[in-house]
């Protein structure tokens, strides 16, 4: 992406200070999703950092949704959502992943992908990466393979990047960085 077109999508995502709480400021990406261009730039932008050979794109709730369905149509790739616990029907495997204050568990069905298909992982925000990590371990145990990890924005302060290669996860594609809160 042109440095003109990531500083139009920069543009578009606003500093909320102190949200969820004191001296942390919130990356809102609602003005980016309201904007018919801004929104589709995104998206374009994160097919083109993609791989284009993937069976599945798995994206987790919530935000994850709202990227991983669209880069899963135009790589003509299938959606399987990663879920927050209690909202699966079907048999389901899950992993849990440690939070700053407590813990947070994330859920797939365990039906849901096929042996050895090829999987993008989507999702709007890599921080720490402890959502991406959990996701990984739930493809791992899924026998999947995760080819790649793309993200809208990667805020680089909090070493998710770091976190990841350390499990083995080595190709993470990021639209957008942020150096500094
Ligand atoms: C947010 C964001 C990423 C995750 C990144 O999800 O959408 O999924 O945090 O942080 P991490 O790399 O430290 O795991 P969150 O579960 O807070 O909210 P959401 O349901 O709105 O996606
Ligand atoms: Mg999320």
């Amino acid at each position: 992406m042109s440095p003109s077109a990531a500083d139009r999508l920069s543009r578009l995502i606003r500093d909320i200070p102190d949200f969820p709480q004191p001296g942390v400021v919130f990356k809102d990406i609602t003005p980016l999703l309201a904007s018919p261009g801004g929104f589709a730039e995104a998206v374009n932008g994160m097919v083109e950092i993609s791989p284009d050979d993937i069976d599945v794109v798995v994206g987790m709730e919530a935000r994850g949704f709202i990227f991983g369905a669209p880069v899963a149509l135009a790589l003509g790739a299938g959606f399987v959502p990663v879920r927050k616990p209690g909202k699966l029907p079907g048999d389901t495997l899950a992993q849990s992943y440690d939070l700053e204050y407590g813990a947070e568990t994330l859920t797939i069905h365990a039906d849901a992908i096929a042996d050895g298909a090829r999987v993008l992982v989507v999702d709007d925000v890599l921080a720490t990466g402890g959502t991406v990590g959990a996701t990984a371990g739930l493809l791992k145990q899924l026998g999947a393979e995760l080819v790649a990890v793309t993200v809208l924005m990667e805020l680089t302060f909090l070493s998710g990047r770091d976190y990841l290669t350390a499990q083995g996860i080595d190709t993470v594609n990021a639209l957008l960085r942020f150096g500094s809160s």
